[in-house]
């Protein structure tokens, strides 16, 4: 076993018993969809590095520390996608999807994405995200349209301690304001700051805000927040989103501080954190906001846009964390049971029959004795057992036993898999 190749750092194998779960969120998240209208859109696992290094932002952590780029045989730089909304909003413009008649464009993606980061609970190097774009409405109730949506997913599966935080990044204007007060307040002891804080500085300020080594640095708790150099205009915006938060009955608390990591956001910026007692350092579940802006940074039409993404890991981690279990099914309908080598060579024909008809079906493969035979049977949760031993063979008949009660009835082999339809809806 020397020469074993481990699985690469920060990735994981979702193995069945687990895969069951993940199938029940995916479904979850496509019937929500489904209600709020929103299509799947499938992209390429791979971008142009440049379509990240301009969507997210040169200056992000995302761009500058954690991309898996690489140069391809015909000398291109392309990177494994770090996350959705680059690749997206490329694809709405290559799509032209701005001249399609139903506006906004709703679309909804679900796949792996990469980031080199260090690993830790919650944190991986490959996760799976869900999320969701709205592009061409710059209405507010679209804001909350979204994050009802995101909402709703984690309280249907039942989901308690949750804790949304909203923040409005405010429009060009009110950034460029904020933006002078950020220099003046860091720029004297620009000194005591990381590296990449200084040169964030000039470029752009509001990133050392989400700065991780410089997270305790008392500038930090004294930086002048965005929310106080609002336009009336984008004040009047996150007021309008806030409203209908409430008319949806959506508990929110406001975090002038929320800047995310991303700097295409402007406007409604948003997290959803687990609340959850034991839940690891890292309780962001969700995250999103608007990007009015984006679409024409990318070579489209002037569009605004909103979304977000969730990862299937962290999801997975609050519904542990609160003890919730998913109503997995976890049974088949029969197990065939036979004794003696004609009674086995007729349960292959038997068990496909029985597969075609629509049932979920199993038979012994390793010669197993009958007592271990009713083992396997237990083992997979077998609704029902079909005995057939060399006697029954002869008689034509098959035994059909109900495992959730006990009782027995002897069946003509020819219309069992007419009885059993009967039987077991
Ligand atoms: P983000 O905040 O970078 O936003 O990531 C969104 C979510 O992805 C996080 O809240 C978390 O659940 C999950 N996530 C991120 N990194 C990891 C990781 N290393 N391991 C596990 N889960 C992770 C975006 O990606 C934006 N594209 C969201 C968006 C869509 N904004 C507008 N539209």
């Amino acid at each position: 076993m020397s020469n074993q190749i481990k699985i690469p750092r920060g990735t994981q194998d979702i193995l069945p018993g687990q895969t069951e779960k993940w199938q029940l969120i995916e479904a979850k998240a496509r019937e929500l969809c489904e209600r709020y209208q929103y299509r799947e859109i499938r992209t390429p696992i791979f971008e142009h590095t440049e379509l990240f290094q301009r969507g997210v932002g040169d200056t992000t952590d995302i761009v500058q520390k954690e991309m898996y780029t690489f140069t391809d045989r015909g000398d291109r730089s392309l990177t494994l996608r770090p996350e959705g909304t680059a690749a997206a909003v490329r694809s709405f413009v290559e799509n032209k999807m701005f001249g399609n008649p139903n506006q906004p464009v709703k679309l909804y993606y679900m796949g792996p994405m990469f980031r080199y980061e260090r690993p830790q609970a919650g944190r991986f190097r490959q996760f799976v995200q869900f999320g969701v774009e709205a592009m061409g409405s710059a209405d507010p109730a679209i804001d909350a349209e979204v994050i009802s949506l995101a909402m709703g997913i984690y309280q249907e599966l039942g989901l308690k301690k949750l804790k949304l935080v909203v923040n409005s990044l405010g429009d060009k204007e009110s950034r460029t304001a904020h933006r002078e007060a950020l220099v003046n307040h860091f720029k004297p002891r620009i000194g005591e700051f990381c590296n990449d804080c200084q040169n964030r500085l000039e470029k752009n300020p509001m990133r050392i805000l989400d700065c991780k080594a410089d997270r305790d640095h008392e500038l930090m708790k004294s930086a002048p927040s965005i929310i106080d150099y609002l336009t009336d205009e984008s004040a009047q915006y996150f007021n309008k989103v806030t409203k209908y938060l409430t008319d949806l009955g959506i508990g929110f608390e406001i975090d002038a501080n929320l800047v995310r990591g991303l700097d295409y956001y402007n406007h409604t910026a948003f997290e959803i954190m687990s609340n959850a007692e034991g839940f690891g350092a890292i309780t962001t579940l969700c995250g999103g906001g608007r990007y009015n802006g984006l679409v024409e940074e990318i070579g489209g039409p002037e569009t605004p846009g909103i979304g977000f993404a969730l990862s299937i890991e962290r999801l997975l981690a609050a519904l542990e964390a609160e003890g919730v279990e998913l109503p997995v099914k976890e049974e088949i309908d029969c197990y065939l049971v036979s004794l003696g080598d004609e009674a086995k060579d007729y349960t292959v024909g038997l068990l496909h029959k029985l597969r075609m008809a629509g049932f979920s079906v199993e038979r012994d493969y390793l010669d197993r004795k009958i007592k271990a035979q009713f083992k396997a049977a237990d083992r997979v949760n077998a609704r029902y057992v079909a005995v057939l031993g060399e006697n029954e063979l002869k008689e034509n008949k098959i035994n059909l036993k109900s495992m959730a009660d006990g009782e027995q009835t002897e069946l003509p082999l020819e219309s069992f898999i007419e009885k059993f339809k009967e039987i077991s809806r």
